[in-house]
């Protein structure tokens, strides 16, 4: 069942001033309650601006999105999105700005009249979820790494429950093993909570691993939209969107090129292994 339904939505930043700039043009997609929807594009291919028309940010200049039960070109609807579609923004940590990681994460829900013991727990409970030990709960965000303080930015948003869950960029700037921590806790997430997440990434190996369908921008248009493993067996299209190819699936063109053909495009190193001893 779509819980979002995004027809032909154009926006256009500063319309009718020399600041003008159409960053996104008649897209339509939708996003199935419980999947995982990797969004992919070069830079300024119109990835935030797409998603900020998902929690109450933007409203569309042409077009219609509909998220859960209502649309947001309705402006009461619109303003209490962020209580239900979680954004968490590229370099989020950058917004941290309490005196312990504990009131960081419990901003918003306190916001939403959450207190004592059972804003307490919330807050537990998500910084488990991204896998942030209790203790450093009463830090100061100051003293927290890279890393962590990213996982205390996811958890700010997950203490709000929310239905959807999206996140720009959500490895950007960590070390490989921090990245692929964070990713795995978010999968985690989604298939214990039945959370339906939109994970922005220009790195497609990312989406290779965790995302169901691949939606692909470019120029404020909507490329391609399909499952993750069709769309990533697509050189053409990838060249296109100007991304690099996944290091499984640009093993896969070199065999080829060497004649070993595998029988699909492997989607992890794990899944290539078997597939290539199997050959070999
Ligand atoms: N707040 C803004 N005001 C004006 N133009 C913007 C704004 N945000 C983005 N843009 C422009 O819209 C286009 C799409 O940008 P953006 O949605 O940020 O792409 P991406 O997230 O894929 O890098 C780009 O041309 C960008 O310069
Ligand atoms: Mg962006």
């Amino acid at each position: 069942m779509p819980c979002i339904k995004i027809e032909n939505l154009t926006h256009t930043y500063f319309p009718g001033t020399p600041l003008e700039t159409a960053a996104l043009q008649d897209i339509s997609l939708t996003v199935d309650q419980g999947e995982t929807l990797a969004l992919a594009g070069a830079t300024g291919s119109g990835k935030s601006t797409l998603v900020r028309h998902l929690n109450g940010l933007l409203a569309p200049t042409a077009g219609r999105v509909r998220i859960l039960d209502g649309d947001v070109a309705d402006k009461k609807f619109r303003r209490q999105l962020w209580r239900r579609v979680g954004l968490v923004f590229q370099f989020p940590e950058r917004q941290i700005f309490s005196a312990t990681v504990h009131e960081d994460i419990a901003f918003g829900p306190r916001n939403t009249g959450l207190a004592g013991q059972a804003l307490s727990e919330r807050v537990s409970q998500a910084a488990a979820a991204v896998g942030l030990p209790e203790d450093m709960l009463r830090t100061d965000p100051a003293e927290l790494s890279g890393g962590m303080l990213r996982r205390a930015a996811i958890a700010g948003v997950l203490a709000m429950h929310p239905d959807i869950l999206i996140l720009d960029e959500p490895g950007a700037g960590l070390e490989p093993r921090a990245r692929e921590s964070i990713l795995q806790r978010i999968k985690e997430l989604q298939v214990s909570q039945g959370t339906t997440v939109i994970l922005i990434t220009h790195q497609l190996d990312d989406a290779a691993l965790y995302a169901d369908r691949l939606a692909l921008l470019k120029k404020g248009r909507l490329l391609a939209v399909g499952p993750t493993a069709e769309i990533l067996s697509r050189c053409d299209l990838l060249d296109e969107a100007g991304l690099e190819p996944p290091f499984t699936v640009e093993l896969t063109r070199r065999l080829a090129a060497a004649g070993i053909n595998l029988p699909k495009t492997p989607l992890n190193p794990a899944e290539a292994a078997r597939l290539l001893a199997v050959m070999l």
